[in-house]
């Protein structure tokens, strides 16, 4: 089936009409629709199909003839609020398209292929990124992950259990990284580095070490109309100057800082907010910077706390440390791309990704999909049609390589 078709047959699970952003979370009824997609889409080919024990979907291409481990691609089916289409999808549909495309041409493969949409990795439900592929490699824990409450207050316990999966399997799986040789992962770019370059297809380098700190600012409701402004103990305020101080602080250490989500209460327009829930998401290049860059906003945080009579505690929720892409993987995949006639300059990014937790145990590789506008997890993200087939192309073009016969 060409690219297109399987775009199309995805495209509409899950978007809001209004905003024409998606809204596919985890474990939820949009996500289970993307969850049958990606199963019927597997058993019209004949790939047989499994959920591991932490829900990450995955389909397997084997044939009589096929033996060894497996070259895997893949990327994930859930967005953030309002993301946009091709953040994760794009690298399951590139990947059942490649294949496709191999099939066409007659290729069998010597090594099984498989296809793999991990949950939950942009964390928009339950706040932890990737945690699909960081309970797969061991870097979280599993009772920590059932424990995990989204915005209402629900487990992911629960949620997984509202959906028939059972939360009990959740954990580590050796048995399964072993069948892997290498994981792929196509993805849009986040970005304008291609568009600038003017190359249509760019392979990672590496990502940025990244994470996500909660701040809880706790003051004291009183009453808008009567309360002095001396007498007040207003949790908005040290919240306020925090956000300012990231961004000065991200921009003298040349990292990024953004404060992306938040939540006061009481949530009244008269009411003065007692408490002031905040999410930081924290990137820089090195590990170092980005440990002085939180310290930096931790402190802000405390001193304008105390300023306004307000306490503040700030709790790391998840860290992601910096990746470096198999080199010897990076260079088999230019050796494919140069012969194809597909540039793919280097790119080093600070998105995350699943590719970068498989890293801690296979040998993962990304290559990017030009992106004209460079805009991300909004509805503007945008790829070309004719540069999505390109993709597919190159992914085609490695996984004939990594899977025929030695
Ligand atoms: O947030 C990220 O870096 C990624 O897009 N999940
Ligand atoms: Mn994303
Ligand atoms: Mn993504």
């Amino acid at each position: 089936m060409s690219f297109a078709e399987l775009w199309e047959s995805l495209r509409p699970i899950g978007r809001d009409p209004v905003t024409g952003g998606y809204r596919r979370f985890s474990w939820t009824a949009a996500d289970l629709s993307c969850r049958d997609w990606f199963s019927a889409t597997a058993a019209e080919r004949g790939f047989e199909v499994h959920a591991d024990g932490n829900g990450n979907l995955w389909a397997w291409w084997e044939t009589a003839s096929t033996g060894g481990r497996a070259v895997v691609c893949g990327s994930h089916l859930d967005s953030v609020p309002d993301g946009g289409a091709f953040d994760g999808p794009l690298g399951v549909v590139s990947a059942f398209a490649a294949i496709d495309a191999l099939r066409d041409r007659g290729f069998t493969p010597a090594h099984p292929v498989a296809v793999a949409a991990f949950t939950e990795e942009e964390g928009a439900r339950f706040g932890v990124a990737c945690l699909g592929s960081r309970l797969l490699t061991g870097a979280i824990s599993p009772g920590a992950a059932r424990g995990l409450c989204d915005a209402d207050g629900v487990t992911l316990a629960d949620a997984m259990t509202a959906a028939g999966a059972d939360p009990a399997r959740l954990g580590p799986d050796d048995e399964l990284l072993r069948r892997i040789a290498a994981f792929i992962e196509l993805h849009i770019e986040q970005g304008r580095l291609l568009a600038d370059t003017d190359a249509v297809i760019g392979a990672a380098d590496g990502i940025w070490p990244h994470g996500r700190w909660r701040f809880d600012f706790h003051g004291r409701a009183d009453h808008a109309g009567t309360t002095a402004l001396g007498d007040r103990r207003d949790a908005m305020m040290p919240f306020a100057a925090t956000v300012l101080a990231a961004r000065e602080a991200a921009a003298r250490h040349r990292g990024l800082a953004t404060v992306g989500k938040v939540v006061p209460e009481p949530g009244a327009v008269n009411a003065i907010p007692s408490m002031v829930r905040a999410w930081l998401d924290a990137r820089a290049h090195d590990e170092g910077c980005l440990e002085e860059l939180v310290a930096e906003i931790r402190a802000a945080a405390d001193q304008a706390a105390a300023d306004h009579g307000v306490t503040v505690t700030a709790a790391c929720e998840s860290f992601s440390p910096r990746v470096a892409f198999d080199p010897g993987l990076r260079a088999r995949l230019s050796g494919v791309l140069a012969r194809n006639m597909i540039r793919a300059p280097g790119v080093s990014t600070g998105a995350g990704h699943d590719a970068g937790v498989l890293a801690a145990r296979v040998p993962t590789a990304m290559l990017f999909v030009r992106n004209p506008c460079g805009v991300s997890h909004a509805p503007a993200e945008h790829a070309e049609l004719t540069d999505c087939e390109t993709g597919v192309a190159a992914l085609a073009a490695v996984v004939e390589e990594m899977a025929a016969r030695a």
